[in-house]
């Protein structure tokens, strides 16, 4: 869901600035074992209304930097949200509109949407050698999404979602090394779960201030995420790599 207007009913229906799967939960997962250090250089790539670059300060895990390609969202975050340093900025040429370099890059849900291959070589070129990026996002371990009624829908397919060999591969071509990744395809389809009863529950809400067609297009859209990933046609996975020397 990347336009303004989506990213907005989404943060309603989360009762936070997050279009990831799992909020607050989830990038607890991501960042376990990643300790807290207020002088880490850190930047969210994909940043959406920023929820999650306020996290990270939050909880001293860093000076967070972060971007968007929707200036209308990075407008949204850098008013809400003035301690994060945010950019409207496009992850294939990121390196050209903000100055590093970083010892974190953190990634949640946005990485299936970035052009790829340019994204990874941008972010390498911003971060210091040893630095970690975390991508927290859809996957597609058994390549069954491109044929799936799901990748039909709308624009979905221009997703990407994460193939773990396929972006072992492309990253180290990049500079990054995949020194791990976890599989949370179950956890993704509770967050899916409890996303859809929330919408049931935020409906009067989301009707007064989007209008109803907006309503019914965002349900009819994660019932159907919700069944791929139900269904095994996507899975959800974070990925920890790290900058080698090129
Ligand atoms: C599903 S949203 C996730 C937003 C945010 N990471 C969060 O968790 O709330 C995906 C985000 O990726 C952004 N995006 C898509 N393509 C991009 C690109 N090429 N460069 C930068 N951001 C991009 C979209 O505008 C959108 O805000």
């Amino acid at each position: 869901m990347n336009s303004p207007e989506g990213k907005a009913i989404l943060a309603l229906v989360r009762c936070g600035d997050f279009a990831h799967a799992g909020e607050e939960e989830a990038i607890r997962i991501a960042m376990a074992g990643v300790l807290p250090d207020p002088a880490r250089r850190v930047v969210d790539a994909g940043c959406g209304r920023g929820g999650t670059a306020d996290y990270l300060i939050r909880h001293g895990l860093g000076r967070v930097t972060a971007f968007d390609i929707d200036g209308e969202s990075v407008h949204h975050a850098a008013e809400r949200y003035p301690a994060v340093d945010f950019h409207v900025a496009d992850a294939g040429s990121v390196d050209r509109a903000i100055p590093g370099p970083f010892d974190l890059v953190t990634c949640f849900n946005s990485f299936y949407a970035f052009p790829q291959e340019e994204a990874l070589a941008a972010l390498r070129r911003l971060a210091a050698t040893g630095a970690r990026l975390l991508i927290f996002d859809y996957t597609d371990p058994a390549e069954r999404f491109a044929g799936s009624d799901f990748a039909h829908l709308e624009d979905n397919g221009l997703w990407r979602p994460v193939h773990p060999g396929k972006l072992r591969s492309m990253a180290l071509d990049a500079g990054w090394e995949l020194t791990g990744w976890d599989d949370l395809t179950d956890r993704y389809v509770g967050w899916y779960d409890e996303l859809l009863a929330n919408m049931e529950r935020h409906r009067e809400a989301v009707i007064t201030s989007h209008g109803e067609e907006a309503f019914e297009f965002v349900r009819t859209f994660y019932r159907a995420l919700h069944d791929a990933l139900a269904n095994g046609v996507l899975g959800g996975g974070c990925f920890r790599l790290v900058a080698v020397a090129g």
